[in-house]
């Protein structure tokens, strides 16, 4: 039996500058460890902007904090002529471990097609980061061809480029559920992360699927989080909003409690 470590996730979008990002990061550090929270049990990861790394990065060092370090996107490229993007390998230079691919937002603010996007996911595996691949339905997708057919396909295309090795991470976060206060129902995500974890059995077999976390994102709270996570397919979630108020993301990580 594999056993996934369950995983939450701030993402953080465009908000806190980097000296914000320093005292908001040693806040939570304070307000988790005080709750004595067990970062072994809820792996604890958060998702700041670009200029922020450098200094969260230095910070988690220097305290020697429990969070991981990821960012929120990644050129298709390694270097070169491209101004305005950032490599995967900057990235890992400053010890980032994940990066997001192909958030709603990217999607619709910046025409990131499933090509491009093939193409990110190929590129964190190059330089050894792990891309937490985002899919879903909008609203339209939704009553035109149901629940998971969007969010699949989706999947497939972004990862048609990589290894069946690459170790990667999925989040379900319907486009409808992000930002909106309304979250899917506990049963709807589970349906679509099932539908999802088949599709990996189908593309990377059924240990890799088995040991890949999927996680849920759209309208997570403290007070929804425990019911996703008691779903068998749902092994973490993926804050947006409530990833900034550090008592609500401290209660959100703790959720078993
Ligand atoms: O990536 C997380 C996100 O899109 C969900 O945002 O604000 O609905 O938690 P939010």
């Amino acid at each position: 039996v594999t056993t996934r470590t369950p995983f939450i996730a701030g993402n953080w979008k465009m908000n806190l500058d980097h000296l914000q990002s320093i005292a908001f990061v040693q806040k939570l550090a304070w307000s988790l460890k005080d709750a004595k929270h067990d970062y072994a049990s809820v792996e604890t990861a958060i998702f700041p902007p670009f200029t922020d790394l450098r200094s969260v990065q230095t910070l988690i060092d220097a305290d020697r904090l429990e969070l991981s370090l990821g960012a929120q996107d990644l050129s298709p490229s390694d270097s070169g002529a491209y101004t305005g993007d950032i490599s995967g390998a900057f990235l890992a230079r400053l010890d980032v471990k994940y990066v997001i691919v192909g958030h709603s937002e990217r999607r619709t603010i910046h025409g990131e097609t499933d090509e491009v996007l093939a193409a990110k996911v190929a590129a964190a595996h190059r330089h050894g980061l792990v891309p937490v691949v985002c899919v879903g339905e909008t609203a339209e997708d939704l009553e035109k061809h149901g629940p998971s057919a969007v969010p699949v396909a989706q999947l497939r295309a972004a990862l048609s480029q990589v290894p069946a090795s690459a170790e990667i991470v999925v989040a379900y976060e319907p486009v409808w559920a992000i930002g909106s206060g309304q979250a899917a129902t506990p049963d709807q995500a589970e349906q679509v992360c099932a539908a999802l974890r088949s599709t990996l059995v189908e593309v990377l077999g059924a240990d890799a699927a088995a040991a890949t976390r999927i996680l849920y994102g759209g309208s997570v709270k403290s007070s929804n989080i425990a019911a996703f996570m008691r779903e068998p397919n749902v092994d973490g979630a993926l804050v947006g909003g409530a990833s900034l108020d550090i008592p609500e993301f401290a209660s959100i990580v703790r959720y078993q409690h």
